[in-house]
């Protein structure tokens, strides 16, 4: 029988005293999808990707990796599997140079000569980072630091990548740049789980999506549907896409064949001459 990479069974989580931030979640990551986990400011997000490799363990419930309990091994020993991206990555200013730092994770997986070289080599390569190689971190503006912090998860070269509003604070074509790479690596069978408050990038890339509302999931499906719940989009703190917008008021003004599961700016377009009459030749 094969596992699901992770499988979070009916998890509660709190801070301390605090209130719980998870509400007995429930879902499974598998190999090769990518998920986009969505919703607003504190719903929970973090909370939840942070005990897929174990750095937080569930209050009541389990989370298994690979079929195992994330409470029966140490945080490190998930690192060959899943690789994470954290929110706010302090530590890499502290390395000495943009290779160190990318030869971080790997080498404490116990990776070494040939083997590592290929590996940081192959990661500084895919975000155009060789000329930066030797500088030191800290001095590198804030586009490049996300460059370098991503690069060293993808020396991990995990089975899982968790990427944590890693596009933050980018302009939209680095964003979309950044993206590319970590679409790269999807193709080659990595599983991409990717937190974002940018509804345009988890239409374009993931092909699951999972919303969370005050520590719970409240949908969970292809991105399209999810998309698509405009009224369940607006009660978790977000807003639909402009494109799904639209088309729900041009069908609201009468136009009754428009389509409204729609997310990209050119499937809007076809729907939309579609349900116009006649589409292109139908002048
Ligand atoms: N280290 C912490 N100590 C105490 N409470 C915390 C901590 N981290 C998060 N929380 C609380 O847990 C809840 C969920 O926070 P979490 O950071 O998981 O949300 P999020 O969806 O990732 O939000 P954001 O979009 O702002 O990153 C919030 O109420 C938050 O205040
Ligand atoms: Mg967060």
């Amino acid at each position: 029988m094969t596992f699901p990479l992770v499988s979070v069974e009916e998890v509660w989580f709190r801070y301390d005293d605090g209130p719980p931030a998870l509400r007995g979640v429930s879902l499974e990551i598998r190999r090769g999808e990518w998920v986009a986990i969505l919703g607003c400011n504190g719903s929970g997000k973090s909370t939840l990707v942070k005990h897929f490799n174990g750095l937080l363990k569930p209050w009541r419930g389990r989370v298994l990796v690979e079929g195992v309990d994330t409470r029966r091994r140490q945080v490190g020993e998930w690192a060959r599997l899943i690789a994470y991206l954290p929110q706010h990555p302090d530590r890499i200013i502290f390395s000495a140079s943009v290779r160190e730092e990318v030869a971080f994770a790997p080498r404490l997986q116990g990776v070494s000569g040939v083997e590592l070289e290929r590996r940081v080599d192959t990661a500084l390569e895919a975000l155009g980072l060789q000329d930066s190689a030797e500088l030191p971190p800290a001095a590198l503006g804030h586009g490049l630091r996300r460059k370098v912090a991503l690069a060293a998860v993808l020396a991990q070269e995990p089975a899982l990548l968790i990427l944590d509003e890693p596009t933050n604070g980018l302009d939209a074509g680095s964003a979309r740049d950044f993206l590319e790479v970590v679409a790269q690596r999807h193709r080659q069978g990595t599983a991409v789980v990717l937190i974002t408050h940018d509804l345009e990038l988890a239409a374009q890339y993931a092909g699951r999506a999972v919303l969370m509302q005050a520590g719970e999931v409240v949908a969970d499906g292809p991105t399209r549907t999810v998309l698509g719940e405009a009224a369940l989009l607006r009660k978790a703190g977000l807003e639909s896409l402009p494109v799904t917008e639209t088309a729900h008021a041009l069908r609201e003004a009468g136009l009754a064949g428009m389509r409204t599961d729609l997310l990209l700016p050119e499937e809007f377009a076809e729907a939309y001459l579609a349900a116009a009459g006649g589409g292109r030749d139908g002048r």
